[in-house]
């Protein structure tokens, strides 16, 4: 049994909208589309009288040569936020299906379902196993009616990521009853490698990326859930007809071109050196209590008194996410790690605290 089987009957049998585009292309006289003839002048400099392609074959090619995947593996969506609402509307009826997290965990997941009206299951980390999920437990325990399970690898808030092997053990234990979505919206700044590449081997794998994080992009808004072709098409049937603008398109074209390549090192390689100096100087603060082991771009630090710390910051107009009402995150606050300039002001105020 294919894991699409696990998709709503409704949307498995839904008759996709049949855009403009979809029946003529881009090419020749549009008059099938109800747009102006006449493109009002745009700063961006795009004609924009036109709807824009839905998935520009050239975006589709640039982000699988960034991400290692084969195009009708991939569907582009206005972040991964957009994914993971598509996912959740594709797979789960409201009041009946449910889906899986494991908190404490980045938050659209349970947004999504509460919009959809979908019950959430969760397997909260625990500190004593280092925050990473007990996969074969969860397998175990995840009732019938899950329908998706969302592993946020490398996890927000934490940092930690979960082994390749164990998702992909975890896929397999799961296979034909829930689809593994993996969030590896900061795969990028890891250690490990992403999963797309092991796309082939767990049908019931899907995974999340972005270039709002290491790609400096999340003004743009692009994200790609890579899985099985089959996924990706029915996925398409709920996305709206024109969800790629034509500004969005030609930005990102712009900035992922291999010859700026040299750029993106750069950049990543500035906010992984910053990175490796604030977890040395955090650890070393009299403020903190523990750093936790980050394969992200931000560190979950736990201070002995976290409120003083955040309101020192904010007096100083610099903002820092307060973790302390997650359950087993008590007294810890996310930072963010900025450029060389902003972490010294960052610096600045926690030294003045000690
Ligand atoms: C784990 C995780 N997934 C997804 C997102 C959303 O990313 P996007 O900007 O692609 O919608 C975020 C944003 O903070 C995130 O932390």
């Amino acid at each position: 049994m294919s894991i699409l089987q696990r998709a709503r009957p409704n949307i498995r049998a839904l008759k996709a909208y049949s855009s403009a585009h979809m029946e003529a292309g881009s090419e020749g006289l549009r008059l099938n589309a109800n747009e102006l003839p006449f493109a009002p002048e745009a700063g961006c400099g795009h004609q924009l009288n036109r709807y824009p392609v839905p998935q520009p074959p050239e975006l589709l090619a640039r982000m699988g040569e960034i991400l290692a995947c084969a195009p009708e593996k991939l569907l582009l969506t206005r972040g991964s936020d957009e994914a993971i609402d598509l996912l959740v509307r594709a797979f789960c009826e409201a009041g009946q299906d449910s889906i899986a997290i494991t908190p404490p965990v980045f938050g659209m997941y349970q947004v999504a379902a509460d919009i959809q009206g979908v019950a959430v299951e969760t397997f909260p980390l625990e500190e004593a196993r280092g925050f990473l999920p007990d996969l074969p437990a969860m397998a175990e325990q995840i009732s019938p009616r899950c329908k998706l399970v969302f592993l946020c690898s490398p996890h927000n808030p934490i940092g930690g990521q979960i082994p390749a092997t164990d998702i992909l053990a975890f896929c397999q234990s799961l296979a034909e009853r829930a689809l593994v979505v993996v969030d590896e919206a900061y795969v990028e700044f890891s250690s490990q490698g992403s999963l797309v590449e092991q796309l082939h081997a767990c049908e019931n794998l899907a995974v999340l990326r972005t270039l709002s994080k290491a790609w400096g992009l999340a003004g743009a808004r692009l994200g790609a859930l890579a899985g099985h072709p089959e996924l990706i098409q029915l996925l398409r049937k709920v996305l709206p007809p024109y969800p790629i603008p034509e500004p969005v398109r030609a930005v990102v074209m712009e900035v992922t071109d291999p010859a700026r390549r040299k750029e993106f090192q750069q950049h990543l390689h500035i906010v992984l050196a910053e990175k490796a100096r604030l977890q040395a100087l955090l650890q070393q603060s009299p403020l903190v209590d523990k750093v936790f082991p980050s394969q992200a771009n931000f560190f979950l630090v736990r201070f002995h008194d976290s409120r003083r710390v955040f309101e020192a910051c904010r007096a100083q107009g610099l903002h820092l996410r307060d973790q302390s009402r997650q359950p087993g995150l008590e007294g810890c606050l996310r930072i963010t790690v900025g450029s060389p300039e902003e972490n010294r002001r960052l610096e600045a105020v926690l030294e003045a605290l000690q």
